[in-house]
């Protein structure tokens, strides 16, 4: 759309969405949902959750939104979370480096710190506001910086994304999956990065709403079990080593172009929510990460893109994550978060290992020698073959082990398992880019009002319930019907004010998929007129049929379709 203006000021007139803090001059970063944006956000949540939970058996979790100060240590976002500003040396305003470079560089946010700065430089890039002198990129860190507790506080962080509590909960998601992989959770909630230039109304918000996957596999058996249904479904890719296409799942997978079955499953599921909801299948694909824009310790990743006002926008990211993060969380905490797999039958290895030769070293070490000899019996015979000595660390000191102390020795032992640090891929959405999506996705220009085409399945208002006259009986069977609507869990819309004209107006402006009207030949034949919001088809229907022909609207069927399709 040309102007995302105008659908922004559209929300905030009909209580989707509403700048937060308003009355103090605003807080930029931050929106409100209105009733109506808030009915759209959790019938966008539910949906996913039912794919997810429902029909994937993915756990779900709720962690809390402040995390202590060494799980950002172990999952790097202490050390790596930044982005890059520069400052307006005339009039203070600040802004990421990286957008300022936008289109001076393939792929700015991948630049380092002096390369961005050179960048700017060489282009005469100014302050935007005031044409003033910028300062050189600097970094900073989006995580909000809290304290816990009253006295000497513990720091703590807002969670840049939900995504943590779940790798620190992976012994109990693998132990209430009875210790089977693959297993997964998900979480639906807030996350918080404080944001260098907020900008693009929910594009990119300091406060947001993620919903996220983290699906643990063994590293040698990434396939899902329904991969087998879906994997003659098409994908539209856009690699980094090649042209846009369409592939399917198993093409993909089998060419190189998407890493595994699990990962290709999981894009699909992605795309299947995305065309569910009403990401329109033409405006969305596939981006394949740039390999310097991949974290170093991800195999594949795959962005879902939706072109926008503002251009092709990030909606969800899907990624093979390697055993990157439960590692991270093993080696700060010391929690075994490893899965175990036993074999059918246990299995006899032969391997070598560093054996300590006793006599030797007690003349040498005396007292010390259990204690060294427990250190070089760990360590790996590559340490010390074909060498005269071998220095340990014993207790803090350096003590140098001459290799008469110890030799190389080949043993056997039965083993009933394989115990390893499982892989995650992890599906990551953001609920508020979706919504954005969704309405300018279904943003139409009609008669000289807006219509907003949603699906039945996200929009706010299911069905608008209108007597033609607010009398003569008329009103009563309206409101009857509208109870027994919304007794049935259709969020439905009363309204008996203006011409059927405008209230049909008013409902199609906020996506409502249907209008039933209650008129005098109610009262003679007990039918209503159900109009469909993108037809403008009008069809008669008996009361008792209200219901069912609802439901199929909502569902995108004829209102006439039979009951329990
Ligand atoms: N755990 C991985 C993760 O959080 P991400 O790509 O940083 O990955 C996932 O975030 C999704 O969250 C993005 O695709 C985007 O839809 C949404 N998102 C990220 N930052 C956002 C922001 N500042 N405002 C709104 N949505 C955001």
């Amino acid at each position: 759309m040309d102007d995302p203006q105008e659908l922004l000021s559209l929300c905030k007139r009909r209580g989707f969405l509403w700048p937060a803090y308003d009355i103090y001059g605003g807080a930029a970063g931050f929106f409100d949902y209105g009733p109506l944006g808030a009915a759209m956000k959790v019938n966008i949540e539910s949906h996913w959750r039912r794919l997810h939970v429902l029909e994937e058996g993915l756990q779900e979790l709720v962690c809390p939104m402040i995390a202590p100060e060494p799980v950002f240590e172990a999952s790097g976002h202490l050390d790596t979370f930044a982005d890059m500003y520069v400052e307006c040396t005339g009039c203070g305003e600040t802004y990421r480096a990286d957008h300022l470079a936008e289109g001076l560089h393939d792929n700015p946010a991948a630049l380092k710190d002096k390369e961005l700065g050179d960048l700017l430089r060489k282009n005469d890039v100014s302050c935007p506001a005031c044409k003033g002198e910028l300062t050189a990129p600097k970094r900073f860190n989006l995580m909000f910086r809290t304290s816990v507790g009253a006295g000497s506080a513990k720091v703590g962080y807002l969670r840049p994304e939900t995504a943590q509590g779940m790798f620190v909960n992976f012994s109990q998601i693998y132990r209430f999956g009875r210790e089977r992989l693959p297993v997964g959770a998900v979480q639906i909630g807030r996350s918080f990065r404080n944001e260098i230039s907020p900008r693009q109304g929910l594009l990119r918000l300091r406060e947001f709403n993620q919903m996220e996957a983290e699906v643990f596999f063994h590293p040698e058996r990434k396939t899902w079990p329904r991969y087998g249904n879906v994997k003659a479904e098409m994908l539209s890719l856009m690699p980094n080593n090649g042209p846009p296409t369409s592939m399917s799942l198993a093409d993909a997978v089998s060419s190189g172009t998407i890493a595994n079955e699990a990962l290709a499953y999981f894009m699909w599921l992605t795309q299947r929510f995305a065309v569910d909801v009403g990401v329109d299948p033409a405006r969305m694909r596939f981006r394949q990460h740039e390999k310097d824009e991949m974290a170093h310790y991800a195999t594949d990743c795959w962005d879902l893109e939706a072109e926008t006002g503002y251009g092709w926008v990030e909606l969800v990211g899907v990624a093979d994550r390697g055993c990157y993060d439960l590692e991270a969380h093993l080696t700060h905490s010391g929690a075994d978060l490893t899965a175990f797999e036993r074999f059918d039958e246990p299995k006899e290895i032969t391997k070598e290992v560093v054996r300590p030769k006793y006599d030797v070293m007690g003349k040498l070490f005396r007292g010390d020698t259990k204690a060294l000899a427990g250190i070089v019996a760990q360590l790996p015979p590559d340490a010390v073959r074909d060498r005269d000595s071998v220095q340990v660390d014993m207790d803090g000191r350096k003590v140098e082990v001459p290799s008469t102390c110890y030799e190389l020795a080949v043993t056997t032992e039965k083993i009933s398992g394989d115990k390893f640090v499982p892989h995650v891929i992890e599906p990551a959405y953001g609920v508020d880019r979706i919504l954005y999506t969704l309405l300018e996705h279904a943003y139409r220009v009609r008669d000289d009002y807006v219509t907003l085409s949603l699906k039945g399945l996200v929009a706010p208002v299911k069905v608008g319930v209108f007597p033609l006259m607010a009398r003569d009986g008329l009103d009563d069977i309206a409101r009857r019907l509208y109870d027994s609507l919304v007794g049935e869990g259709l969020a439905a819309y009363y309204d008996d004010s203006g011409s059927i004209g405008r209230r049909y107006a008013r409902m199609d402006e906020v996506g409502t998929p249907c209008c039933v009207t209650v008129d005098y030949e109610t009262k003679e034949d007990g039918q209503v007129t159900i109009r469909d919001r993108d037809s403008a088809d009008q069809v008669r229907v008996k009361l008792d049929d209200v219901i069912c022909a609802v439901r199929n609207m909502i569902e995108g069927r004829s209102p006439q379709s039979p009951a329990n399709m």
